[in-house]
């Protein structure tokens, strides 16, 4: 059952973000009633496909779709040029038409990937989203960023390549090991503390419900979530003004993230502490008053994260975190909460600053 619609609003590319539980089987209708033609391609990797494959295919068949499938093994290291490259021999072997529709049925990395191929194959071709993960279902599946890695980067090779819909279901979330809901938080927290008091308070007070897949507190936030991020794209597509403001815990992040080798952190994860510390800089700068930092802190400590930091060397984060502004600005740059709600970009964060903090996370004190 559909129980929310989300609309991103982006002119004549403007698009409906479908949320609710139960929804496997008006999907095919769904895709009918937005014009999609026969030849669909359903990408997915082999964890979702487990699940979510055969239901889906059922499903598009009894619409009198004809579905390709194209299952990949799951993991980061599938966003790359060498399996956008393998995707794109086997459509042309099938001869899948310019008319058809990609459907990216997975997380961030299968929705990163597959809206990618949409993107480029034949200049282009139409794309769906089905987001499997919190992550995915509260960020990466709206805004129309799509891309793969290269050696010298994540994520520096994509395209903006908006999807016709996107279609959530929380019910997917049940076969989600608890790790990868913990990633999503890292997310979901961020909205909160970038544009929604409301939305903190109540994950602060609903993490139990949350986290035990309560569905009224998955839909709400999912929502939430995905109301701001529909707003922000909207205000700004290709990320030139505010749209920066989504990386807010990012900057540390991405450091912590680097320097543990993408492997001893997730992504989601590293945000989580990329959040506390830099709502600590905020704080030890007099943007942020000590209660609402308390507020942050606590929260998310309750959040059950298992990583074990104690193998990172504060120096290689720092080195991660400066090359990360190489490839930002001239500057680096910092989307620092300034209450529960809303942020400022801050470039002149002193690097000792930065340095007592990376230690802080790092000893976990
Ligand atoms: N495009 C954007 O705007 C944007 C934003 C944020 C993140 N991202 C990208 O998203 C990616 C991370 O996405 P993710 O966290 O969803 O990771 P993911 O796609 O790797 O999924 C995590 C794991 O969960 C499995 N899985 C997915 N759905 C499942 C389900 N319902 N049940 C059981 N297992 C399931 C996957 O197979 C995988 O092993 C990164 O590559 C990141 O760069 C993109
Ligand atoms: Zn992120």
């Amino acid at each position: 059952m559909i129980q929310q619609q989300i609309d991103v609003a982006l002119g004549y590319r403007s698009y409906t973000i479908y949320a609710g539980s139960d929804m496997s089987s008006s999907f095919a209708p769904m895709c009918r009633q937005h014009g999609i033609s026969d030849a669909v391609v359903v990408i997915t990797d082999q964890n979702v496909a487990r699940y979510y494959l055969k239901p889906m295919l059922r499903n598009l068949v009894e619409q009198k779709f004809q579905p390709l499938t194209i299952k990949i093994p799951a993991g980061e290291t599938q966003k790359s040029m060498n399996s956008t490259n393998a995707i794109l021999t086997k459509m042309l072997k099938e001869r899948v038409p310019r008319n058809a529709c990609v459907i990216a049925l997975g997380g961030g990395v299968i929705g990163d990937l597959a809206g990618f191929v949409a993107a480029i194959y034949q200049r282009g071709i139409k794309l769906v989203q089905v987001p499997t993960t919190l992550l995915s279902q509260v960020d990466s599946s709206i805004g129309g960023k799509v891309g793969v890695n290269h050696k010298l980067g994540k994520n520096m090779i994509g395209a903006f390549h908006q999807p016709v819909f996107v279609w959530t279901d929380i019910d997917c979330l049940k076969t989600l090991p608890l790790r990868e809901m913990v990633c999503g938080m890292g997310e979901v927290v961020k909205y909160g503390i970038i544009r929604s008091a409301e939305l903190f308070g109540f994950i602060d007070s609903h993490l139990d419900e949350i986290l035990g897949l309560n569905r009224e507190a998955l839909i709400n936030i999912q929502t939430q979530c995905a109301k701001i991020k529909a707003e922000v794209v909207s205000l700004d597509e290709k990320e030139s003004g505010v749209r920066i403001i989504l990386n807010c815990g990012h900057t540390i992040g991405h450091g912590l993230e680097a320097a543990g080798r993408y492997t001893l952190l997730k992504h989601g994860e590293a945000v989580l502490l990329g959040l506390v510390a830099e709502s600590y800089i905020s704080k030890e700068m007099g943007l942020l008053d000590a209660a609402s930092y308390e507020r942050i802190l606590s929260l998310i400590n309750r959040i059950p994260m298992k990583a074990k930091l104690s193998s990172l060397k504060i120096s290689d984060v720092i080195k991660a975190i400066s090359l990360d502004k190489k490839r930002i600005s001239k500057k680096l740059r910092f989307v620092l909460p300034t209450t529960i709600g809303s942020v400022k970009v801050v470039e002149d964060v002193e690097p000792k600053l930065i340095q007592a903090v990376v230690k802080k996370i790092i000893k976990g004190k």
